[in-house]
C-alpha cells in the first residue's frame, strides 16, 4: 500500500485493515466501528433503492430505508424518477411507507398538507394560521434526495457532494450495459432477516472457495465463464476443473458436455432461478450435437451453439437478449458482480440473480434476492411485493442460499470466540474480502472523495480476485 498526503491526514479508524489479508474481528460487530459506518459511509455512497419494475407508471413509488432514513423513490412520467426525504415539511410525519401508486401526489395523514409528484407543496390547511415565513413555497417543498438510474434500477446518495453514479460504480455500469440489465425484470423476490453484520453477509458471496464444502453438489464442473478463461490459459486456481464424475481422470467430450448441462440444472434449480430454466431446457435440446474430441475444443463448439440457441429463441420471442458471444469476448462472462457497497449481481444467458444487504444493527441485517429474467416488452408481470423476511433457516429457502445462510449465523457468533482476533484471507481468491473492507476504512478514515471513487472502482467488478492495489 502507498501512503499518500491525504491518507497521512486522515482520521484514525478503530480496528484498521493493518494488514490486507487480515480482518479484525471486531469490525464485525464492535458499536463504535457500526457507529462510523453509519456515519462515514453510508450517507455517502450509492445505493441501489429500488429495480424501475417497482415503478413502472406515474405516481408509483417505493420507500427505500437505510438506517434511520427513508427515501421516497417515484416515477413522475415516462422518463422521470425524483427521490425525496419521506418527511411532511410541517411537523416531519413520514408521508409513506412500502410500496404505493400516488399519481396525484403525497398527503400526510396527520393534517393533510399534500405534495405533487414534483414535490412542491400544493396544499395547507388553513395556511393564515401559520406565520408567511413558515410557508413559503420553497421551504415547505419536499427535500429532494440524489438519484440516478442505471441497469434497470434507481440509486439513491445522501450526499450531495458526493461523485456521480456511473463514475463511482464503475466497471459495474458498464459490464451491466454490455448484460442489458436494463431488461430484466424480476420474476421473484425474497428477503431474510440475518443475525449477522452486513458485511459477513456480502463476503459469503465474494469467493467460490466455499463452493467445495458449502455447496458440493456444485463442485467439480466449471461454469461456462471458466471454461472461457481455460480455453483462455488462465485456469482458476482453486478448483477442479476436471470432471466430478470420473474422480479428475479424463472423460470424453460427451460427457463432459453432459456435465455442463447437469451443474447448469443444479445451479438453476438450487437457485430457482439464476440459470432459468428455460436456458437449461435449450441446453438439454444440444445433448447431440457434435463434438469435436478434445475437451476444449468441445466446450468451445457447446457453449458457442448454447449462446447461439439462447439468442435465438429470444430474438424468435421479441425478447431483448444480450449479445453473448461479446460478453464472453469482453470477459464479462463471470459468476458474480460487485456494486460497493451492498449490491451484486449473478448474470447468466438470458436472465440473473440479485441480493443486496442493509444493516439493521452491528450483528443483523436484510438480504434481499432477487430472480431476474427478460419478457417480451408489454408482457411482464407486475413485480413481486415487498417480501416478509423470512429466518435464514426456513425451509421454504432454495437449496444453495439455504446452504450459505446455514453459515453465516455461526460464522458472525465464531468472531465472538476468545484467541479469534482477525480472519485471515487468501490473497489469491478471497483478495475481494481485503479490498472491500480497505475501501471502507478509506470511508471512516474520511479520505477525498475522488481517492474512495478510484478505489470503489477497484473493488465493482467480479468475485474470486486477489489483493490489489486500491489507491490509498
Ligand atoms: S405533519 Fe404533515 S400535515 Fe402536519
Ligand atoms: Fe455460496
Amino acid at each position: 500500500m502507498t501512503l499518500t498526503d491525504k491518507t497521512r491526514a486522515a482520521l484514525p479508524v478503530p480496528y484498521a485493515m493493518e494488514r490486507s489479508d487480515r480482518v479484525p474481528s471486531r469490525r464485525y460487530y464492535d458499536p463504535e466501528f457500526y457507529a462510523m459506518e453509519c456515519e462515514l459511509l453510508w450517507p455517502h455512497v450509492w445505493q441501489m433503492a429500488c429495480r424501475l419494475a417497482e415503478i413502472p407508471h406515474p405516481g408509483d413509488f417505493v420507500e427505500y430505508v437505510i438506517l434511520d432514513k427513508s427515501i421516497i423513490v417515484v416515477r413522475v412520467d415516462h422518463s422521470t424518477v425524483r427521490a425525496y426525504h419521506n418527511a411532511c415539511r410541517h411537523r416531519g410525519v413520514q408521508l409513506v411507507k412500502d410500496r404505493g401508486n400516488a399519481p396525484s401526489g403525497f398527503t400526510c395523514p396527520f393534517h393533510g398538507w399534500c405534495y405533487g409528484l414534483n414535490g412542491a407543496n400544493t396544499y395547507i390547511y388553513q395556511p393564515d394560521l401559520f406565520d408567511k415565513s413558515n410557508i413559503e413555497p420553497s421551504d415547505v417543498a419536499l427535500t429532494p434526495c440524489r438519484v440516478e438510474i442505471a441497469n434497470g434500477c434507481a440509486f439513491i446518495n445522501l450526499d450531495d457532494g458526493a461523485p456521480g453514479l456511473r463514475e463511482s460504480i464503475e466497471p459495474f455500469v458498464t459490464t451491466f450495459d454490455a448484460w442489458k440489465a436494463e431488461s430484466l425484470w424480476p420474476e421473484w423476490h425474497l428477503s431474510c432477516r440475518m443475525p449477522v453484520n452486513w458485511k459477513l453477509a456480502m463476503e459469503a458471496f465474494m469467493e467460490g472457495y466455499h463452493v467445495r464444502e458449502t455447496h458440493p453438489q456444485l463442485f467439480g464442473a466449471v461454469s461456462a465463464g471458466d471454461i472461457y478463461r481455460v480455453i483462455g490459459g488462465e485456469p482458476p486456481s482453486h478448483r477442479n476443473v476436471r470432471s466430478r464424475a470420473t474422480g479428475g481422470a479424463a472423460i470424453d467430450s460427451r460427457s463432459f458436455i453432459d456435465e455442463q448441462i447437469q451443474r447448469m440444472r443444479l445451479v438453476s434449480e438450487g437457485m430457482a432461478g439464476e440459470i432459468h430454466e428455460k436456458d437449461v431446457r435449450i441446453a438439454e435440446g444440444l445433448r447431440d450435437l457434435e463434438l469435436p474430441k478434445d475437451l476444449a475444443g468441445a466446450a468451445q463448439t457447446f457453449y458457442r451453439e448454447l449462446n447461439n440457441a439462447v439468442m435465438a429463441s429470444n430474438a424468435q420471442a421479441g425478447i431483448e437478449c444480450p449479445d453473448l458471444h461479446m460478453i464472453n469476448e469482453r470477459d464479462l462472462n463471470r459468476s458474480v458482480f460487485f456494486c460497493f457497497p451492498n449490491y451484486f449481481l449473478l448474470p447468466t444467458y438470458s436472465s440473473a440473480a440479485s441480493y443486496r444487504i442493509r444493516p439493521l444493527g452491528p450483528e443483523e441485517c436484510l438480504f434481499e434476492l432477487w430472480s431476474l429474467t427478460r419478457y417480451p416488452p408489454g408482457s411482464e408481470p407486475p413485480a413481486p411485493p415487498t417480501p416478509v423476511p423470512m429466518a435464514p433457516d426456513d425451509s421454504r429457502w432454495p437449496t444453495i442460499p439455504g446452504q450459505d445462510y446455514s453459515n453465516l449465523p455461526k460464522q458472525q457468533l465464531g468472531l465472538h470466540a476468545k484467541g479469534f482476533d482477525f480472519m485471515r484471507l487468501s490473497p489469491h481468491v478471497e483478495g475481494l474480502i481485503g479490498n472491500y473492507q480497505r475501501l471502507i476504512d478509506g470511508y471512516l478514515a474520511g479520505l477525498d472523495p475522488e481517492l474512495l471513487v478510484q478505489g470503489a472502482q477497484r473493488v465493482s467488478g467480479p468475485f474470486d480476485v486477489g489483493l490489489v492495489d486500491i489507491g490509498f
